[in-house]
């Protein structure tokens, strides 16, 4: 799938914006501030409907007006045929205070689609942005963000289980704090009815969880490898309720066993003893954190705490590695993305590059471009003149189709 046209309508600093784009390299180029990382955040959210710098869709909308809207042409190479994605987003109060309704609308085709899960996946994108780094640097929230969007881009349903939980989770928060600490008004049968449920999606969010990060650590262990010459180990683990991980070790005892988890082959019996027996497992353990939980007026235990444990030869990569250790994690790990979309889903995400190659010495960018392959890019830089520079001269190859863009003041000026 790649991106044929692109339009914008009050998207951060763009107004009206209508952009035939190419199959292949197109190089957004332009000074600060003017709009690169806007159109590339543009398309990642038209394409996953989470952004990559902000959470709040408000801020996505152009100063004083009351709504954005994206629509992206693209082509599918598969079925030889064009679909057409539209992500708008409405406040009913210009976007002044955070209080006003708001609205999500997504098309695809014209069609208005009611559930995320259905959208996300039509046209995958991979971001690779400055922010990356945090994945390695920053809090557990972050690294959960970008595996469940990874997931979700995979496997869809993924998202609808996620969603499911996750409201599951705010309802008997709402129930914890409602009681305000006092344990003894507890009512077991009421809370016993959010933890069967929750225990059940929690077992089938795991399975899914944990055979894809074994699945990333794979990939991201081969990658880091090769960036850092064979020198480095990078191991990246699935943490999440206390016991879980025995269990899953109890259970993959045998190699084969683990595999045929990995390639998505194990058989159905296989997977529902193991369902039970972790939905088992968690609710136990829900029972157990029940009287803190009241205490403390909210759920300590579950997997919204869950969290991709990164390590380099054996230590935290978040306290004990170099910047330069630490870009190299980062990017191992987008390469991770960019490989498991394409190898599951069978077809080649669009690659959005912001900031990214200037940051990156020869032997990584190396590595990216032996990834890119090709996928449909779009790059940006400064200026047009070093764009070989400052992107990569083996980018600039000749028989590549290269498209140059120049944005100024939320315009493209020319090519
Ligand atoms: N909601 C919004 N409405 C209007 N303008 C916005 C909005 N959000 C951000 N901007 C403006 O967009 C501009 C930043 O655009 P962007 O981040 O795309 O810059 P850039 O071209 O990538 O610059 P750099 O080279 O520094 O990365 C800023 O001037 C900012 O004020
Ligand atoms: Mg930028």
């Amino acid at each position: 799938m790649h991106i044929e046209h692109i339009s914008l309508k009050d998207f951060r600093n763009y107004g009206r914006l209508d952009l035939d784009v190419g199959p292949s390299v197109n190089i957004v180029y332009g000074n600060n501030a003017q709009g690169k990382t806007n159109l590339i955040e543009a398309i990642n959210i038209c394409s996953s409907v989470t952004g990559h710098r902000t959470s709040r869709d408000r801020d996505l909308i152009r100063f004083g007006s009351d709504g954005y809207e994206i629509r992206m042409t693209c082509f599918d190479e598969e079925y030889k045929s064009e679909t057409e994605l539209f992500a708008g987003f409405y406040v009913s109060d210009n976007g002044i205070s955070s209080s006003g309704s708001v609205r999500r609308v997504l098309k695809h085709d014209g069609m208005k689609i009611d559930r995320i899960s259905d959208y996300i996946g039509i046209c995958n994108t991979v971001i690779f942005a400055p922010e990356d780094l945090n994945l390695i640097k920053g809090a557990p929230s972050g690294r959960r963000k970008f595996f469940n969007l990874m997931i979700s881009k995979i496997s869809p349903s993924y998202y609808d289980i996620l969603s499911r939980t996750n409201r599951l989770i705010n309802q008997k928060n709402a129930s914890l704090k409602e009681l305000k600490g006092d344990v003894y008004s507890i009512n077991d049968t009421v809370f016993d009815f959010w933890d069967f449920s929750l225990s059940d999606l929690s077992a089938e969010m795991i399975l899914m969880r944990y055979r894809f990060a074994l699945l990333l650590a794979e990939k991201a262990k081969a990658h880091h490898g090769r960036i850092s010459s064979g020198k480095e180990d990078l191991e990246i683990t699935y943490n999440t309720v206390t016991g879980v991980n025995e269990l899953l070790g109890r259970f993959f005892d045998e190699e084969t066993k683990l595999h045929a988890f990995m390639d998505g082959s194990l058989s159905e019996a296989n997977l529902s003893v193991l369902r039970h027996d972790l939905s088992e497992h968690l609710l136990a353990k829900f029972r157990q954190t029940r009287k803190t939980d009241v205490m403390k007026g909210i759920s300590t235990t579950g997997i919204h705490r869950d969290d991709l444990e990164i390590k380099l030869g054996g230590l935290p990569m978040r306290l004990y590695s170099s910047q330069g250790q630490q870009r190299s994690a980062a990017l191992s790990l987008k390469l991770s993305e960019l490989d498991m979309i394409r190898d599951i889903t069978g077809s080649s995400p669009v690659l959005l590059l912001d900031d990214v190659f200037s940051e990156l010495d020869a032997t990584r960018r190396k590595s990216l471009l032996e990834s890119i392959r090709d996928a449909q890019i779009f790059v940006t830089c400064t200026d047009k003149d070093d764009a070989g520079m400052n992107i990569s001269p083996d980018l600039m190859d000749t028989d590549k189709d290269i498209r140059f863009f120049h944005v100024e003041s939320g315009s493209i000026i020319s090519g």
